[in-house]
């Protein structure tokens, strides 16, 4: 019986549905067997997300599926496909088996909300939780019932594009966020109508290519890979994901999807996962370009008996397993095991029982737009992360001052960044038009467009500075484009494009305070009149609310709460560069002059430009009276911690208190820091109050020599800070058992 893991069927009608589903198995050919395990994007509908494939035509699609021979079809838009599609399954094939209709539903679907890596600069994995159900309630009302999300890949090299789709750099912020996501995906009965199935990828280690380039070779420690980069994927599991994506890439020369390690070792033997296995696109077909599998036949056979289950998009199961089962090259009873495992979802998705829910037009939308919009406008505000204040010049003023928007990015173009592939049900507003309806008079505010994105404007930054000149206060709108991150979109230099940082440095001369409000998709190396100005924001792709939610903080409506979950280097060539690093036998200790013979740059500090974890509000805190229950943990025990959090502004303050540990000495290196917790917390004008933790051994553990996972006794310091590098230090030791 399947485990009950996202909401509860009985135990009966569970095996209600394993005895309809044995059933089935045994009245199915092998061609229809490997239909379920075979996957496409719809003929004759283009969506920009993926290489074009030799695609069918749509009757030879239709035909395979009244054949039996397909389980699903993904980003296909609009219903009446859909419903001829499963019509098709439903009422014309031999034994009726419903499709399953997937899409990358990555932050929204007809409301756009802020990217991931945005969302999780919110340190609130309960909003996430809520952006994912209000995007699973809209596509599922569009006949999706299962998406391609979350992206839980840990992302510590800033070049890689598809850092965006994430949580950032960092572990414990990766595994929060990666279960809240799924919980918000199905909901809390996977049956319900609004419920869709996550699939958390790319499993595994993608987010470590090689230089930070997209589909680019890995090469990590085991312990490295079980350490960082795998528990996001055992987080969305535990929360009861039940299809999980292999990755394209190769880890230490295997590549993933053909990685029996990872797809059955770990997966189904350590973690016991009842789910089923689906390839990225094409990746069991690039097992040829890898270099792994001579053609096509052995493609899908080493694909399919490492374990992934359903492959996508490039047909190769339905060509080669049918003959490699009768071969005997393919055991029948690793065929009916996937089979089983991808009915059996169906099953608990509701499919057989319902297969035209959410397909009817007269279904009606089964969501509260405006209350979505709401929802994206609330993302966006406390996804935006305040690095910088100087002189207190935000929030700016509504009257009395007159104001230069300058920058590639003040109307409505690239606010929603990438995976924004469905039709938008709201037009969007861009920061031009929020900022002139926030001001007493609209003429108070002349915008000036400076640059294109990657390129000179004639005459662009003559008019700009003379904006500038003329204005009180310039906002500078700069960064990426959505074509500047996501898949395929990686970037050698993470610096701003050189137009417009040559358009910062020209208004930045014209000696008015600056506020700089970055586009990006990534941690960003700032320089220049950039990183100079007064005050910057960091506002990522918002999404459909883009534009409100940023004069909210602009204009002092909403307290910026953000905190940065990936950090900003001092120069483009550290990358990659993450906080929880290991020491090295020659630290270069950041409150220590610079020596030679020391692990550091000759011509960079070691500090980031802006850690992780930093972000700045309107009000100042200040940290004080750290208590750690005791000098010693005892080993069955627990260390409760608590520190005194005091607003000394005159405005409402939020905080993101941080808990961070490090090890001594250990019987293998630890980084220099580790989070294992944090608090978001209001604090009003003048008054204090306590945050709390609980450490456990759990939370000290590592993954040892031998690579299972270790705890040892001794020492440990550690931190309560509003980032990685700052924070109270105290200490305790892990007394033996
Ligand atoms: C390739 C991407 O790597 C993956 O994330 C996505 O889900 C598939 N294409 C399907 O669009």
């Amino acid at each position: 019986m399947l485990a009950c893991m996202a909401g509860c069927t009985t135990g009966v009608q569970q095996s209600m549905a394993d005895a309809r589903i044995e059933s089935l198995i045994g009245r199915m050919t092998v061609e229809e067997k490997v239909g379920q395990l075979s996957l496409y994007a719809p003929a004759g509908v283009d969506i920009v997300a993926n290489p074009q494939a030799a695609q069918q035509s749509i009757d030879q699609q239709m035909a395979d599926i009244r054949a039996g021979r397909v389980t699903g079809l993904f980003n296909n838009e609009g219903l009446e496909g859909k419903r001829r599609a499963q019509e098709a399954a439903v009422k014309e094939s031999r034994l009726g088996i419903p499709l399953i209709f997937g899409a990358d539903i990555i932050h929204g679907f007809r409301t756009v909300f802020p990217v991931p890596l945005a969302e999780a600069a919110s340190w609130e994995p309960a909003l996430a939780e809520r952006t994912a159900r209000a995007s699973a309630q809209e596509a599922s009302a569009d006949g999706f019932r299962w998406t391609f999300a979350p992206m839980v890949d840990i992302a510590r090299d800033a070049r890689w594009g598809r850092g965006v789709e994430g949580a950032g750099e960092d572990v414990y912020v990766g595994r929060q966020f990666a279960a809240a996501r799924v919980r918000g995906f199905q909901g809390s009965d996977l049956s319900r109508a609004d419920a869709m199935l996550a699939t958390p990828k790319h499993f595994a280690g993608y987010g470590a290519a090689e230089g930070g380039l997209d589909y680019n070779t890995v090469d990590l420690s085991e312990r490295t890979l079980r350490e960082v980069y795998l528990p996001p994927f055992r987080s969305a599991i535990d929360a009861g994901a039940l299809s999980i994506m292999s990755a394209f890439n190769e880890i230490g020369g295997i590549p993933s999807n053909a990685n029996a390690a990872l797809l059955t070792g770990v997966l189904r033997k350590e973690w016991r996962f009842q789910g089923f296995v689906v390839s990225d696109y094409t990746a069991d077909e690039e097992l040829i370009a890898h270099g792994f599998a001579a053609d096509g036949r052995e493609a899908a056979r080493r694909a399919f008996m490492a374990g992934t289950d359903v492959s996508m998009q490039s047909g190769l199961y339905m060509k080669y397993l049918p003959g490699l089962v009768a071969a005997g090259e393919v055991p029948k009873s690793r065929l009916d095991d996937a089979v089983r495992r991808v009915l059996r979802v169906k099953a608990r998705l509701g499919l057989f029982d319902q297969p035209f829910r959410g397909l009817d037009k007269q279904d009606g939308p089964r969501f509260d737009a405006p209350a979505h919009q709401a929802l994206a406008r609330e993302a966006a505000s406390r996804s935006i992360v305040l690095l910088k204040n100087e002189g207190d010049l935000l929030p700016l003023p509504r009257s009395g001052k007159k104001i230069a928007l300058i920058g590639p990015f003040a109307g409505i173009s690239d606010l929603f960044g990438p995976w924004r592939i469905f039709p938008d049900q709201a037009p969007p507003m861009g920061i031009e038009e929020a900022m002139r309806s926030r001001l007493a008079s609209p003429d108070l505010l002349t915008v000036v467009r400076g640059s294109d994105v990657d390129a000179p404007i004639a005459g662009g930054i003559a008019a700009a500075v003379a904006a500038a000149r003329d204005a009180d206060i310039v906002v500078l709108s700069i960064g990426e484009n959505e074509q500047m991150s996501g898949e395929a979109r990686s970037r050698s230099d993470i610096e701003i494009p050189k137009a417009q940082q040559d358009l910062a440095d020209a208004v930045a001369a014209a000696g008015k305070p600056v506020v700089v409000l970055l586009r990006n998709g990534r941690a960003l190396a700032l320089e220049g009149g950039v990183r100079q100005a007064s005050a910057i924001l960091v506002t990522w792709f918002l999404g459909s609310q883009t534009g409100p939610a940023i004069a909210d903080v602009l204009y002092g409506d909403v307290n910026p709460s953000g905190r940065l979950p990936v950090s900003f280097p001092q120069t483009p060539g550290q990358v990659p560069y993450y906080y929880s690093h290991k020491r090295t036998g020659r630290p270069q200790l950041a409150d220590a002059p610079a020596q030679m013979y020391k692990a550091r740059y000759l011509d960079a500090t070691n500090d980031a430009l802006y850690p992780f974890g930093h972000g700045l509000g309107y009000a100042r805190v200040r940290y004080d009276a750290l208590e750690v229950q005791s000098g010693r943990m005892a080993w069955d025990g627990s260390l409760k911690i608590r520190a005194r959090l005091s607003n000394t502004g005159r405005r409402e303050a939020e905080e993101v208190a941080q808990l961070y540990i490090g090890a001594r000495s250990a019987s293998v290196t630890r980084p220099v820091r580790e989070l294992k917790g944090f608090r978001k917390v209001r604090i009003p004008p003048g008054e204090s109050t306590d945050v709390d933790f609980t450490l456990s051994r759990a939370d000290l553990m590592f993954i040892g020599q031998n690579l299972k996972p270790t705890v040892e006794s001794g020492p440990f310091d550690l931190w309560v800070g509003p980032s990685a590098t700052q924070g109270l230090k105290s200490s305790f030791v892990l007394v033996p058992e």
